[in-house]
């Protein structure tokens, strides 16, 4: 049984993701902190008759320390939603210095709690909660977590759309890597379990591919206005939780796709550097966790000709996004 802490619980992805978490049976206590409404959205959920205690908190009064003392998972979707009209550098500067604030927090409140981020751009933040993390003496690359499983879920839909059947889409599997936006996104789907069709046809698969990638952008679109995925994000980062509290609970072989600092493998992920052929800090993986976090980052497997290309004209763009946060704190006045 964990205590289980949202900031942002009160926005669009951090409503539906705290009702998850508090219908989840392993945890005992929820605490939700956001810059409004998290006491309405912690009494309406405190009527749910699950064991979980709920409470919400402001932030007068130290509500963020207190809502994280005693914390072991932290959930970050805090920020705004990419809406349209705004540059990926807007959407940035806001949520990096958001995502800055909390993160000086969960150092000083709950240094060993494990890290879920979700906010965007996840290929940006999560280095921004490491250098905040690595400021405070604190940081342990093994509990600090992009959160990608949209992307997993995606392609599982969407696969299973392609092979006509929407029963499949929960059975389906396809490893998902890289980082977490547009080109970043590199669905291996010649390791898609069941299999594409024999013969499957080069611009169907480019297809497919690119709906992967710029699968939030539909949603952008079809919200006309209103926001980014939030129920399907709410669903997925509860995934990716509850694999987490799992692994706390001690429960063996639990594999999750995330976003990590390679140093959080044993090996300093090297045979995932070698994969990649670059010196890159964090990656998207299959990643073994256990008890105490990271245990160990799978290799990426075979790839085909046309997925090592895919890789190659990822890696340029998701390395100005590492540096991006690095730069954002290291040249920061704190
Ligand atoms: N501390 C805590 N909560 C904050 C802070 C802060 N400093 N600043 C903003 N918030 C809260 C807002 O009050 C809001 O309730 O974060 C919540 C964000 O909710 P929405 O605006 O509805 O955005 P949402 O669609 O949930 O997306 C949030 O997740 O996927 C990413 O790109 C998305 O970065 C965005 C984030």
């Amino acid at each position: 049984m964990v205590k289980a802490v949202v900031l942002g619980a009160a926005g669009g992805i951090g409503q539906p993701l705290s009702l998850l978490l508090k219908i989840n049976p392993l945890v005992s206590e929820l605490g939700l902190f956001d810059i409004v409404n998290t006491p309405g959205v912690a009494a309406d959920l405190s009527h749910i008759s699950t064991p979980s205690k709920t409470a919400g908190a402001l932030p007068p009064n130290d509500g963020l320390k207190a809502t994280l003392k005693g914390a072991q998972v932290v959930v970050i979707p805090a920020g705004v939603p990419r809406k349209p009209g705004m540059t990926r550098d807007d959407l940035f500067k806001i949520n990096a210095g958001i995502v800055r604030d909390l993160a000086i927090a969960i150092a000083t409140t709950c240094p060993k709690a494990f890290v879920l981020v979700i906010s965007n751009p996840v290929n940006s933040t999560v280095p921004i909660v490491a250098e905040i993390l690595k400021k405070h003496g604190v940081f342990d690359p093994k509990r600090l977590f992009g959160v990608t499983t949209l992307d997993v879920v995606r392609a599982s839909t969407f696969v299973a759309e392609t092979l006509g059947d929407q029963k499949l889409a929960p059975k389906v599997t396809v490893p998902v890597v890289g980082g977490h936006s547009g080109v970043t996104i590199l669905p291996l789907l010649s390791q898609s379990q069941p299999p594409l069709p024999a013969g499957f046809a080069d611009d169907k698969r480019d297809e497919l591919v690119k709906r992967i990638q710029f699968g939030g952008d539909e949603v952008v679109k079809a919200k006309d206005g209103a926001g980014s995925a939030t129920l399907s994000m709410a669903y997925a980062g509860e995934r990716f939780a509850d694999l987490i509290i799992r692994a706390i609970g001690g429960e063996k072989g639990i594999v999750a796709p995330s976003y990590v600092n390679l140093a959080a493998d044993k090996d300093g992920g090297e045979g995932l550097k070698k994969a990649i052929g670059k010196e890159l800090e964090y990656f998207s993986a299959r990643v073994e966790i256990g008890p105490e976090g990271v245990e160990k980052i799978l290799p990426l497997g075979n790839l085909s000709t046309y997925e090592e290309g895919l890789l190659k004209a990822a890696l340029p763009e998701l390395e100005t996004n590492i540096a991006k946060g690095v730069e954002f704190i290291q040249t920061a006045k704190l």
